[in-house]
């Protein structure tokens, strides 16, 4: 590479994102980039001229081992729509005044499909103006609903903490015996893909049951038929475990925790925050059939959890963010890398790039075929799909007992 690259990290923070940082790092620096940069808080930080120079951070191999191995987004992350190019070019013209400034060859910014709306305006921007900075998209998100890819980096450890949780959760629950049985609802994150909410069957084995109920936000909700389903399975058993994504909704669209007492913020995509769903049906279902109920919201420990992160994720991750930098080196532009499997058993998966346009601002749902007929429970064919996922450990650096991460000072 001739000239510098500028990396930056926007969404929902993952246990694997920053290790698509440091494949970006490493990589620009063996392809011979001069300078690698980081956005601070993604394109919202740079419009702001808020970058650093990752080699005075990430000092030696130790630092990189690190990076790996912390979670959230080491540079800082953003949910920030740029305009449309025709309504507002000026912000176009302030940004790539930075970047040319900077004597930027290549933008790589790790993100979901919001983010890819970013990569997909600023490369038809270069090419509208004739400016020859190349921008790819490294792929990342928990939710695992972006086009075009088998999968995302971030979302196989998500699923190895969702799995290793609900079964720990089914464990506690059989403990002590309540006249009425216990029931316990566990909400997983996802908005409108159920791929993290269906990694709970990952808690089923020889040793577990798994969860009794599984529901995915890609199936209408019916609360009476819920009732009615925990009802017959308490005559039954004497706890209940149901695992329901924070985007369940009812046939009018509406969100189930809107039903509770649920917050009203919206980010700049429109995206309601989804929170409460849990606690809205156990307590439903606690004043309906009279029996013990607990309302547990896994929340920002699932995409935190780097102490549980898959190996296969986190090498994926670092291996998106090196394929990226290799694309923009090779001179593609308006591109997301992608992840290709080959076969399942043994897992094989490769890289390709794919035009962004083709996947900003989509999202890849599970199929509705691997959704049971009743929409309460799921097919093998997703823990087919998942299981090659979650394999492997990445031991933390522990110091004084507790994971060591690779941290930035941040000034208020
Ligand atoms: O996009 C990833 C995600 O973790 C979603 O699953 C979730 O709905 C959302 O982010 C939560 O975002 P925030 O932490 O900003 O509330």
């Amino acid at each position: 590479m001739k000239g510098n690259v500028i990396v930056g990290q926007s969404g929902g923070p993952t246990a694997a994102i920053n290790s698509s940082l440091a494949g970006v790092y490493r990589t620009a620096i063996d392809r011979g980039a001069k300078k690698v940069y980081g956005m601070l808080h993604g394109i919202e930080g740079l419009l702001k001229e808020n970058y650093i120079d990752l080699s005075e951070h990430i000092r030696n191999d130790l630092d990189v081992e690190l990076l790996k191995r912390t979670p959230a987004a080491y540079l800082g992350s953003c949910r920030y729509k740029l305009p449309d190019i025709h309504k507002d070019m000026e912000i176009y013209k302030k940004i790539f005044e930075i970047l040319d400034k900077l004597e930027i060859e290549a933008l790589v910014y790790i993100g979901g499909n919001d983010s890819m709306d970013t990569i997909k305006k600023l490369s038809d921007y270069a090419i509208l103006t004739g400016s020859e900075i190349r921008f790819i998209g490294c792929p990342k998100t928990i939710d695992n609903d972006l086009a075009l890819t088998d999968h995302t980096p971030g979302y196989g450890s998500a699923a190895k903490y969702i799995g290793t949780s609900v079964k720990e959760v089914i464990r506690d629950s059989l403990c002590l015996e309540y006249s009425g049985g216990v029931v316990t609802i566990i909400e997983i994150m996802g908005r409108n893909a159920g791929w993290l909410t269906g990694a709970s069957i990952l808690a089923k084995g020889e040793d577990c049951d798994g969860p009794d109920l599984i529901y995915l936000p890609e199936i209408t909700f019916d609360l009476k038929k819920f009732e009615a389903k925990v009802k017959k399975l308490v005559e039954q058993k004497s706890s209940v475990v149901v695992c329901v994504s924070e985007g369940i909704h009812d046939k009018d669209g509406k969100y189930i925790c809107e039903l509770g007492n649920n917050s009203d913020f919206v980010d700049a995509f429109g995206h309601k925050q989804l929170t409460g769903t849990a606690s809205f049906l156990a307590n439903y279902i606690g004043n309906k059939l009279g029996c013990k109920t607990r309302g547990i919201e896994l929340s920002t420990l699932q995409r935190a959890g780097s102490h549980l992160a898959s190996r296969v994720d986190i090498l994926e991750a670092y291996q998106v963010g090196g394929a990226a930098v290799l694309a923009a080196d090779e001179g593609d532009t308006g591109k997301m890398v992608v992840l290709v499997r080959h076969s399942d058993d043994p897992y094989q998966c490769g890289t390709e790039v794919k035009d962004v346009h083709k996947i900003a601002n989509d999202e890849k749902l599970v199929p509705k075929e691997w959704i049971s007929k009743d929409g309460s429970y799921i097919t093998d064919d997703f823990i087919t799909y998942v299981r090659p996922l979650i394999q492997g450990d990445v031991s933390p650096i522990m110091v004084d007992g507790i994971p060591r991460h690779l941290y930035r000072p941040t000034k208020k």
